[in-house]
């Protein structure tokens, strides 16, 4: 595939490649590209984690990133996404990252343009590279994948982490649960749901999700420490999983909210290393979509020695 938009519509082997692409990019060290490329991310949402870590990814490659900030480009003069994008392509980017609040929009540019696209999360759509982030560190943990027992916790709904990796796991053989108040379940996301005091006692991964009340229009009356009570990670409930078991937050976690504050570096807490995984993951990402030979103006990207 030219571009990296969704985990619904990548084969189980692809995103199997992925993971292991990663797991030796995290491992056994990397080679830059020979060539001079250009990444542009364009971030139409706020972002740490993933912009810096693409930026990061990017340059170990030996890339140029052009830097872009919506606030001091044209987009105030009210130019579109598309001409955004197109622009990008014509000026000599070799790569686009895009992250934008609408669904699908991804999607759309990479049908539009003759260059990569990555998703880099759009609305509550999906956000594949989180997901393949995540895989890395639950394979790195376990090994395999066939009979994991992963629950995905919180607000569902609204969140694009929860579709990637429901996609996914589903894929790679994971059983694939939910848990959360009921307004908040996905009627695109046919799997079983559990409370959380069963979630806590029969998981291998419990994945957390941030409350994401950016999405939520005001609609939701809500108490933080009724939340964590009922449907968080508290102390309690942490002593209850399985020893090996562990816990997984795509962050930023509102502490206290999702989970105690306590448990964020908790001996099962995995949430540094998915950031530290996110850096490999999105090489693993860039090679691919480089290596397999993309075009632009009639000469094939494939340069890396
Ligand atoms: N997990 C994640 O997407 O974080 P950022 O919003 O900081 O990129």
């Amino acid at each position: 595939m030219k571009d990296f938009i969704s985990m619904e519509v990548l084969p189980k082997q692809d995103i199997l490649s992925y993971v292991k692409r990663a797991n030796r990019l995290a491992t056994k060290g990397y080679q830059s590209f020979q060539r001079q490329l250009f990444a542009a991310n364009l971030f139409f949402e706020p972002s740490t984690r993933t912009k810096m870590s693409f930026v990061v990814a990017e340059r170990k490659l030996g890339m140029e990133v052009l830097d872009f900030a919506t606030d001091q480009s044209s987009v105030q003069k009210g130019e579109s996404l598309y001409d955004t994008a197109r622009t990008f392509e014509s000026i000599g980017a070799n790569l686009l990252v895009v992250r934008h609040p609408e669904e699908n929009v991804a999607n759309q540019l990479a049908a539009s343009l003759s260059i990569p696209v990555i998703n880099a999360g759009d609305g509550t759509g999906e956000h594949p590279t989180q997901s393949l982030l995540d895989l890395l560190t639950i394979y790195q943990e376990y090994g395999y994948f066939e009979g994991l027992k992963i629950v995905i916790a919180g607000d569902i709904k609204h969140s694009r982490v929860a579709r990637s990796n429901a996609y996914a796991l589903s894929k790679l053989g994971c059983d694939v649960f939910f848990t959360g108040m009921q307004k908040w379940q996905d009627d695109r996301l046919p799997f079983p749901t559990v409370s959380m005091d069963e979630a806590v006692e029969m998981c291998d991964v419990l994945m957390l999700l941030r409350i994401q009340h950016e999405r939520h229009d005001n609609q939701y009356h809500f108490n933080s420490m009724s939340y964590l009570q009922q449907y968080g990670l508290t102390t309690e409930r942490e002593a209850k999983m399985k020893d090996h078991a562990i816990l997984l937050h795509p962050a930023p976690v509102n502490r206290g909210v999702e989970m105690d504050t306590s448990l964020v570096e908790c001996d099962r807490s995995r949430i540094f290393k998915q950031m530290e995984n996110g850096v490999a993951a999105r090489m693993a990402v860039i090679q691919t979509l480089l290596d397999q030979g993309g075009q632009r103006n009639g000469k094939t990207i494939n340069q890396r020695q």
